[in-house]
Parts: C-alpha cells; structure tokens; sequence
C-alpha cells in the first residue's frame, strides 16, 4: 500500500512516500527548484518520490495532506469576525487546499477522474506528532508538538504507545511559542523567515538581564490542561491582524508580517533594532533573555508532560524542536531519558508525519519502520558523477581529478581536512530536513580556532556569531561531550568537556556548547569512515560540518556541488569516489 504525504501551500512545501508502512522517500521543494523554504505546490519533490518508489501516480493508493480546516472552527470563525482581511485569506486557503486533487493530476499529466486515491486532510500538529513517534525507536513515549502556527494551534502533547497517539491537549492562537521567538527575533532585526537560529546562536554571547520582562511576554498559565502558556498580547500583533505568512509567488520564499507592537520596545526599554544597525551588548542580552524564557516555559511544559505521562522517552517536532540548546537541557531539566527530534521537525516533516499519521492512525497498520537515518533525498549514480565531471571540462581548467578506492578516499580527504584544508563532501543521497549530515556537508578541521573565521570569508558568508557545528563519531560522544545520548539530526546540544574545548574550538559555541551530530556506522558508513580517517591521523573524532551551500538551499546534484566548488574558495571537493582539488 502506498501513501504520499505533501506539504503544500506552506512554508518548506515538501513530499514523502511510505509504501507499507516504510518511508522510501522524502524531499523538500526547495532542493528542486533552489528557493529556500519554498512554499507552493511541490511538484517536483512528488515528482522525484514516485521515481524513487518506482510507482506511477495512478498506483498511489492515499494522499495525506497535513492541513485540516475545519479544526478549531470556532476560534476560527470568531477571528475571522474580527479581521475581515483574515477571512478572506482564510478562504483562499480552503480553496487551495481542495484544489490539490487537481493540482496533482494536472502536475503528472493525468485525469483526475482516474485517480483511484483516497485523500486524507490530517491535522497539522497530529501530523507533526505523528513525524516524530512513528519514526521513533520508542514503543512508548510523550508527544510534543511546538511552532508558530498550523491550524490554528500552536502546541499539542499527548502520548503514543505502538501504532497509537492520543491527543492531551493544545493550544491555540494566539498563543504561540514559536510567534513568540519570531516576534522577538523580527523585533532584534532578523527579518527573513527562518531567522530564528540565527537569534539562538547569537543568545549564547548574552546574560538573561531582561528575564522578568520576558516573563511578562511569555506567560504560564492554567489553559490547556494546566500546562499552558499565554502571550502578553499588549506587545503582540498577530492577534489583531492575522497570522501572515505570505510569499509573493509558488516559487518564492514565504515572508512573515511584523508582530510585534510598540509596547515591545516600550517593555524592553529599547527602540527595535534595524537590519543594517550594528548589534551591540544589549541585544546579544536581549537575545539571551529571549531564549531563557523560552527554555523556562518549553521545559516546564515538558516536565508536566513527563509527570502526567510517567514516561521515560519524549518525541519532538514543530519548529520549536529546533530550538537544539532547549532541547540539550531536557535530560537535566525533566524526568525524560531519551529524546527523538524528527530530523524535519519543522513544517517540511508534516509530509512524513501524514503519511504515517494515514498508516498507523487511520488504517491501524502495525509500526514497521524507524528513522535511523535522513538519507531519504536524491542520491546519483557514479555514472552520473562521472559525466559531470567530464562535461565540466575541469581537468583543462587546471583541477586534479583522481577516482579513488574508498580506503584511499578517507586517507585522502583526512589528510587535506588536517592539512587546514575546506572540503567540499558530496555523497549518497540527500538529507532529509535543514542540516546537513554527512551527505550534503562541507567539512573542515576543528582543532583550528581560525577555521570558523576561514570558512566564513572564503565560502559561508554567515553571521560571526553563529556556531558551526561538530560530526563525532558516535562511540566517542561520551569522551568529548558531558552527554552521550545519541544526536544524529543535529537536534540537541551538549556542553563539550571542559578539558577537550581547546582541542576542538572551532565548533564549540561561546558557552561551550556544540549541536552535535553523532556518526555512527550504521546510519552512514563513508561518513564514519571519514571521520575514522580524521581521527587516525588527528587523535580527534571529530570533524566540522557545516551545510554545503553559500546562502541558498543545500546543493542537490553534483552539478550543484561542482558549481558551488567553482564559485566559493573550497579546497577540494569529494564527488562520490572522485577527488577534485585546485591544482
Ligand atoms: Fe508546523
């Protein structure tokens, strides 16, 4: 039996297919048609998920669509009296999504009279829940669903136990975690959509002074079965204009309104900051409250959550399952010993999440799968490597080109990460979800403290103040890091020990910390054998990785790599068994 789940008309619009209960692929439309966070119809994600499961679109037998509109109604109805603007955007939606029928038939060329599916409209944060514990290794565990906003809501918790979840409770517009991160992160001058992370790094350079404001932004509260939250709405706006997320065009990245109001900067004693306007002190302290807050309240929830459950694992999902330094103070903060983050927590994972959701849920199937890996993307055949390198003409243009063994290839490419050298790794196939792991990475030494600084001028061109981050190989986690659960998404982050800081600088965080990816055999062999490599030659089981891109979605194709490689100051590029360095 097989289900496609598509994340359409939303922010990293994305398609997944699980046949009997086994996802076989997965993709956002962004790797396609090289718009971050793309947000229309993800034709060609769908389209690259049939191929990968050999299956023609008539031989789909459900479509799982993570949107219901007719969830919270009420609430609904009664903001749409208020904000005529807010209904009517609401109705475009509806009609949108009961358009995706026809919008798959036309986008495959076929009658739509003749497809035999049955479509499924989940709700958004069941799909989100369902992201998480069905591609879990947990028999039993608690849910959390946290971000901005899907249907309405923007939190829901509940327990799953085998092919089941039941539903706790929620909370619903306007009270938001995740509106409450990207108000404040609009509000210190990051305005693009996903800006968020960028806000998270740069907390780690500021102390909390502003805590009881925040506690006043960010509320607890009774609602939601005793384990709510509320915003402190004078300082919002969402609530009076709408939730708009908006993109000028199918292909183009979605936009946020602005959502915070003048009694912001009135609270916090500071005008906001604009884009161009250097960041000083204060809103690195700014940034720093903003997240204890956070950690205040997500924690909390999470402990009652552990306490009305009595269960040991937690599965994560929603944008706020990003937050990797909240998440990394779980196993302290809470009764919870194990942590799956979906590694697409964020609302391109809803396509998984509501083919599962049909799976389980819906048809009562037994589990038969579990994420172990994000490998569920695009992967291309060495034949195909090979003819982009041959068409590149690179060899006249002056590049060393070597075919490798692999034992050679890890001694190879070790020896260039130690040497100082950035090298650009492109293997298997494509991550599933925003980090790059192992497939997708452009990968450097971390013993060099100059290296963050290195990588930033010569290829990544990001904020200063945000961290790059660490690949280890999994048994060593313990020795290097103060926590050993493992983090193969790059979900959670752990303090690393003190006396390995100075060995591995360049992707430890300002407060010692590093969002960790542990490597395992298992989960992605070349990789591990890379880092094996590093770690003979070094003593360190470590590698820096960083995603492979310059400010645009991760590259999908060798074509993507090799231009990338062309246009930034890589050292050298590993194409599956090919080496490519500048002569
Ligand atoms: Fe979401």
């Amino acid at each position: 039996m097989n289900i496609l789940g598509i994340n359409a008309y939303h922010g990293n619009a994305s398609a997944a297919i699980v046949c009997d209960g086994r996802l076989v692929a997965a993709v956002e439309e962004e790797r396609f048609n090289r718009v971050k966070y793309a947000a229309g119809f993800p034709a060609q994600a769908i389209g690259y998920c049939l191929k990968e499961a050999g299956l023609k679109l008539r031989e789909i037998d459900h479509v799982a669509v993570p949107r219901n509109p007719y969830a919270r109604l009420g609430t609904k109805l009664f903001y749409a009296l208020r904000m005529p603007s807010f209904a009517r955007e609401r109705a475009k939606v509806l009609t949108k999504f009961t358009g995706i029928p026809d919008a798959l038939a036309q986008a495959f060329d076929t009658d739509p009279k003749t497809l035999g599916t049955k479509f499924h409209r989940i709700e958004h944060h069941q799909a989100h829940l369902a992201s998480s514990f069905f591609c879990a290794p947990y028999e039993r565990a608690a849910l959390l669903s946290a971000d901005g906003l899907g249907d309405f809501a923007s939190t829901m918790w509940g327990s799953g136990a085998g092919n089941r979840m039941e539903i706790d409770g929620a909370i619903a517009f306007p009270h938001s975690l995740g509106l409450y991160y990207s108000a404040v992160t609009q509000y210190l001058g990051f305005l693009k959509f996903g800006d968020e992370y960028k806000v998270m790094g740069l907390a780690a350079y500021g102390e909390p002074g502003h805590l009881a404001a925040f506690r006043d932004i960010l509320r607890f509260d009774a609602h939601g079965n005793g384990n709510g939250f509320r915003l402190g709405l004078d300082y919002f706006t969402h609530h009076r204009t709408g939730p708009e997320m908006s993109w000028a065009a199918a292909d183009k990245t979605p936009t946020l309104g602005k959502m915070f109001s003048p009694e912001m900067a009135k609270r916090l004693g500071t005008a906001a900051r604009l884009p161009e306007e250097p960041l000083d002190q204060r809103h690195r302290d700014l940034a720093a409250s903003l997240q204890a807050r956070l950690e205040e309240v997500y924690l909390g929830m999470l402990r009652k959550l552990a306490e009305r459950t009595q269960l040991k694992a937690v599965c994560l999902a929603g944008g706020v399952a990003f937050n990797c330094v909240a998440n990394g103070k779980i196993f302290e903060a809470t009764p919870f010993e194990q942590v799956y983050v979906h590694p697409a927590a964020g609302d391109a994972g809803l396509a998984v999440g509501a083919a599962l959701y049909v799976w389980h849920q819906i048809l009562g199937k037994p589990r038969a799968f579990v994420m172990e890996h994000a490998y569920w993307g695009p992967g291309y055949s060495t034949e195909q490597v090979r003819r982009t390198i041959e068409t590149s003409s690179l060899a006249s243009k002056g590049f060393a080109i070597a075919e490798l063994h692999e034992e050679e290839l890890m001694r190879k490419t070790a020896a260039i990460i130690a040497d100082g050298k950035i090298v650009g790794w492109f293997q298997g196939r494509a991550e599933w979800g925003p980090r790059a792991l192992g497939n997708r990475s452009i990968v450097a030494d971390p013993r060099r403290p100059e290296m963050k600084e290195v990588l930033n001028r010569r290829i990544k061109h990001r904020e200063i103040f945000r961290p790059f981050a660490p690949s280890i190989l999994a048994e060593a986690t313990g020795e290097w890091f103060e926590k050993s659960h493992p983090s193969p998404f790059m979900t959670l982050a752990y303090s690393v020990r003190p006396e390995q800081r100075d060995k591995i600088p360049a992707p430890t965080h300002v407060d010692g910390t590093g969002r960790l990816q542990t490597v395992t055999r298992e989960a992605n062999p070349r990789y591990h054998a890379l880092i094996s490599a590093f770690r003979d030659f070094t003593g360190v089981p470590v590698v820096l990785n960083t995603s492979f891109n310059d400010n645009e979605p991760i590259v999908c194709k060798p074509e993507e790599a090799l231009d990338c490689f062309l246009r930034t100051q890589m050292d050298a590029l590993v194409l599956g068994n090919f080496l490519i360095t500048r002569a």
